[in-house]
């Protein structure tokens, strides 16, 4: 790859799925012979879907963040390249402004220092004023994006940053990498996945909600804030805005009952469901608010299921790593 692009890959998430990509893959191949549809109903980066976007293959994404949504309508949704796209990256990637703005007064310091974060204020105004459909928009916003995340002063979330004497400045807006042919029927959604489930059918489902009680849009509020760019008011430390509308019922003690009414409605064929260990680790964030044996059970119901487990390195933030971590797919063939 040359230094003016980047892959869907490129950027630190919670809980992404990089690392389980081969054993989902396996996983399909040995359990389907022929499938049109694949939704990725908590799809977070869209890795998993990536995989599966292939010729004859129409993805179905769906994130209850606007930020992921964005990404992608930009990775899986663009069918042709908008022309000049290059230089309105090259023109964002020339801005040097001096004046304060809504990003720097409320991020200067921060994640980034006030230099980088009057920069990415200034280019989030300016892809405003230079996209001319929302295509061009939504690739300049996910480059803005994957930009910023190789630079913040994070551990690869924004419930918190670093306290730093220096700051990363080398900001670099890139092309993404996106393979337009494919691109042809996906559809990508931003909705609550019990919603979206009574609406769509799709001959495999994979489902990988978040398990503990760690809210996404805690850790990822920056990226909705330059996403919807309503310039919101944020406070306390980490500068949050107000994230009451994005709250998952998933960290909830409710996360039982929602994940068993989601298997319900799902109109598929095969179901394919992450899990971890993480139950009783010390960090009682990190606790899991539905069961190994509760999923099992839900599972039952629905169909013949099969469970594979898969040893790994601890998907956590570092701290807190749970020994013997092991990543679980659940296989069900739906009845
Ligand atoms: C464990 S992450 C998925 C990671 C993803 N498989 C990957 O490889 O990047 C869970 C995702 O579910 C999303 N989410 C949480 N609650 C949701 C809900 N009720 N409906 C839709 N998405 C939700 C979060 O924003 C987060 O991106």
């Amino acid at each position: 790859m040359d230094n003016s692009h980047f892959y869907i890959h490129n950027r630190r998430y919670l809980g992404n799925k990089k690392k389980l990509l081969d054993h989902i893959i396996k996983l399909v191949d040995a359990k389907t012979s022929f499938y049109n549809t694949f939704l990725d109903i908590f799809s977070g980066t869209g890795v998993v879907a990536s995989q599966f976007n292939q010729k004859n293959v129409k993805i179905i994404t769906n994130d209850i963040l606007t930020s992921n949504y964005v990404i992608h309508k930009t990775f899986f949704g663009i069918r042709k390249k908008p022309k000049n796209i290059e230089k309105k990256i090259d023109m964002l990637n020339s801005i040097s402004p001096a004046n304060e703005n809504y990003f720097s007064r409320n991020f200067g310091n921060t994640y980034f220092s006030k230099k980088t974060a009057k920069k990415i204020g200034d280019i989030r105004d300016t892809i405003d004023k230079i996209s001319e459909s929302e295509v061009e928009k939504n690739i300049l916003i996910t480059s803005l994006i994957y930009a910023f995340d190789k630079i913040a002063n994070t551990v690869g979330h924004y419930d918190a940053y670093r306290e730093v004497k220096s700051y990363n400045d080398n900001i670099y807006l890139k092309m993404p990498v996106i393979d337009f042919k494919l691109n042809q029927k996906n559809i990508a959604y931003c909705q609550d996945a019990n919603a979206l489930s009574k609406k769509v059918k799709s001959d495999i489902v994979y489902i990988d909600p978040p398990y503990n009680s760690r809210q996404y849009s805690d850790a990822y509020h920056l990226l909705e804030n330059i996403v919807n760019w309503d310039k919101p008011l944020v406070y306390g430390k980490a500068r949050k805005l107000d994230r009451s509308h994005i709250k998952s019922k998933y960290c909830t003690k409710d996360a039982p009952i929602v994940f068993a009414e989601l298997i319900n409605n799902l109109d598929t064929k095969h179901i394919i469901v992450s899990y971890n260990n993480t139950d009783n680790s010390k960090h009682g964030r990190s606790n899991a608010k539905i069961s190994f044996s509760q999923i099992k059970n839900i599972l039952m119901k629905k169909g013949e299921t099969e469970i594979n487990q898969i040893d790994f390195k601890a998907f956590t933030t570092g701290k807190s790593k749970t020994e013997n971590h092991k990543e679980i797919l659940f296989y069900c063939k739906v009845k």
